[in-house]
C-alpha cells in the first residue's frame, strides 16, 4: 500500500479524483523547521513562493515563522491573502510592472530586491513623491556558473536577472542608489541557479559577494548588513539522485560568508536564503489513473495517464526524471490493496509513462520499470513532484488543472480546489 500523511493514496484519490497533487503536511512543516535549524536564528528562512504558490501551504510558512518571496503581483496577491505580515515579504522579478511595484508599496513589502536601472529610477521616484526612502535590496549576477540545467542557471554574467558585477553594473547601481534619497540601500542578493546539488557554486557566490559589500564599505564608506544568498538546493528526485545534507549546506554557505568577511575585515552581514524547491518538492506526490496502454512490440509500451505536461511540464522542459510506484488497482480503495510494496506477481517491465496531451514529447517518464500487469484505472504515484509542478501547470489541450489536498495524521483536506471545465471556459468571450 502506498501511504501518505496515515491515509492509503487509493482512498486519497478514490476521494477527490486524479490527477491529483498531494501534500504532506508533516514532511512540509518538517522541512520549514529543519531549515530554520540548521541556519540558527541568526538567518532568515525566505520561502521562494514560485515553486508552490497556494495561499494554505504560505500561511504554513508563515506560521512556521519564514518570511515569504514572492516574483509577481499574482504570488504577492497570494501571500497577502495567506495574511503574510508584509514586512515579511521581499519582492522579486526582473520586469515588475508599475503596478507590482504600487501594489507592494501598498503592502507594505520588507524588501525590494532591486533587478535593474529602470526598477531602481522607478522606486526612487516613489521612494522621493511619499518622502520616505523605499527599502531596497540589489540582485547581483555573481559570475558563477551553477552545475545545473541551462535554463535554470542564474548566476553567471550573460543573464537577465540583475546587476552584473564583473561589468561593473552592481558597483554602480550600489552607488545610484546610495546616493539617492528615495532609495534605502540595505544589502546585495545573489541567487546563482535551481536544482544544484554541489556546494561549491554556493560558497563561490557568497565569497563574492561578501566581497562586493567589503568594496562598497571601502569604496563609499558604508556597511550594508543585508545579505541573502538565495535558493537553489537541489532535490532527490530519483533513487540515484543524492540529496544535499542541509546542515552541511548551512554549514558551508555559512562558513564561507564568515571567512570572507574575515578576510576583508568586515563585520558578519545578515544572512537571508530563500529556499523553494527543497522545502516543497519532496512534500509532493502526484496521483494519476493509467486510462490506455499501448505496446508497440519489439519496441516499448506506453501506458498513458490522465495528466501530463498540464501538470508537470518539467520533464519535458528540462529533462527532469521521477520516481514512479504503481500505488492500487482499478476502482480505488478496494479490498486487495495496491500493487506497490511487494514484488509484483506478474515481475516488472520497463515502460514509458505517458500524458494525454496532443504531442510526442509528452511523456512524464521514458524508462521506468513498473509492474508487468498495470492497466487502465490502476492508479500510479509520483513522488517528489511539489515544487514547479503546480507552480508551471497550464490548461494544455483545455485539460483541467488537478485539485490538490494537504495529508496529515488520517485526514485529508482541499488546498485547491479541482477545475472544471466552466472555469476553463470563463474567460472565454463568445463573438455572438
Ligand atoms: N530566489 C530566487 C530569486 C529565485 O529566482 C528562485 C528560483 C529561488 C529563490 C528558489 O530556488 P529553488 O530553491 O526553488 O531552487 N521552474 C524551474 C525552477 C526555476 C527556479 C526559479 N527561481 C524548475 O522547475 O526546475
Amino acid at each position: 500500500m502506498v501511504a501518505v500523511g496515515g491515509l492509503a493514496v487509493e482512498e486519497i484519490a478514490a476521494r477527490f479524483g486524479t490527477p491529483l497533487y498531494v501534500i504532506d503536511r508533516d514532511e512540509l512543516v518538517g522541512r520549514m523547521r529543519a531549515y530554520r535549524a540548521a541556519f540558527g536564528p541568526e538567518v532568515t528562512v525566505t520561502y521562494a513562493a514560485k515553486a508552490l504558490c497556494v495561499t494554505g501551504v504560505l500561511a504554513l510558512a508563515a506560521a512556521e515563522g519564514l518570511s515569504v518571496d514572492v516574483a509577481s503581483g499574482g504570488e504577492l496577491a497570494t501571500a497577502l491573502r495567506a495574511r503574510v505580515p508584509g514586512a515579511r515579504l521581499v519582492f522579486h522579478g526582473n520586469n515588475k510592472s508599475d503596478e507590482e511595484l504600487a501594489a507592494g508599496v501598498a503592502a507594505g513589502v520588507g524588501r525590494f530586491m532591486v533587478d535593474s536601472f529602470d526598477e531602481l529610477d522607478r522606486l526612487a521616484a516613489v521612494g522621493r513623491e511619499r518622502d520616505e526612502p523605499v527599502d531596497v535590496v540589489l540582485r547581483v549576477a555573481p559570475g558563477v556558473e551553477a552545475e545545473t540545467h541551462a535554463a535554470i542557471a542564474t548566476g553567471h554574467d550573460d543573464v537577465k536577472f540583475g546587476f552584473t558585477l564583473s561589468a561593473g553594473l552592481a558597483h554602480e547601481a550600489a552607488a545610484r542608489a546610495l546616493a539617492e534619497p528615495g532609495l534605502a540601500l540595505h544589502g546585495v542578493h545573489c541567487h546563482i541557479g535551481s536544482q544544484i546539488s554541489s556546494l561549491g557554486g554556493f560558497t563561490a557566490a557568497a565569497a563574492l559577494l561578501v566581497g562586493l559589500l567589503a568594496d562598497l564599505r571601502d569604496r563609499h564608506g558604508v556597511t550594508l548588513g543585508e545579505l541573502n544568498l538565495g535558493g537553489g538546493l537541489g532535490i532527490s528526485q530519483t533513487a540515484d539522485q543524492v540529496e544535499v545534507d542541509l546542515r552541511a549546506y548551512a554549514r558551508a554557505v555559512t562558513g564561507a560568508v564568515a571567512a570572507a568577511c574575515a578576510a576583508r575585515d568586515l563585520d558578519l552581514p545578515h544572512i537571508s536564503v530563500e529556499p523553494g524547491r527543497s522545502l516543497v518538492g519532496p512534500a509532493g506526490l502526484t496521483l494519476y489513473r493509467i486510462g490506455t496502454v499501448k505496446r508497440i512490440p519489439g519496441v516499448r509500451t506506453y501506458l498513458s495517464v490522465d495528466g501530463g505536461m498540464s501538470d508537470n511540464p518539467r520533464p519535458a522542459l528540462y529533462g527532469a526524471r521521477y520516481e514512479f510506484a504503481a500505488a492500487g488497482p482499478a476502482g480505488g480503495g478496494r479490498a486487495g490493496g495496491g500493487r506497490a510494496g511487494g514484488a509484483p506477481a506478474g515481475g516488472t517491465r520497463m515502460v514509458s509513462v505517458a500524458g494525454k496531451h496532443c504531442e510526442s514529447g509528452d511523456v512524464l517518464a521514458h524508462e521506468v520499470a513498473l509492474p508487468a500487469d498495470l492497466g487502465p484505472g490502476d492508479l500510479l504515484a509520483v513522488a517528489a513532484t511539489g515544487a514547479y509542478n503546480h507552480a508551471m501547470a497550464s490548461n494544455y489541450n483545455r485539460v483541467p488543472r488537478p485539485a490538490m489536498v494537504l495529508v496529515a495524521g488520517g485526514e485529508a483536506r482541499l488546498l485547491v480546489r479541482r477545475e472544471t471545465l466552466d472555469d476553463v471556459l470563463a474567460l472565454d468571450v463568445p463573438l455572438d
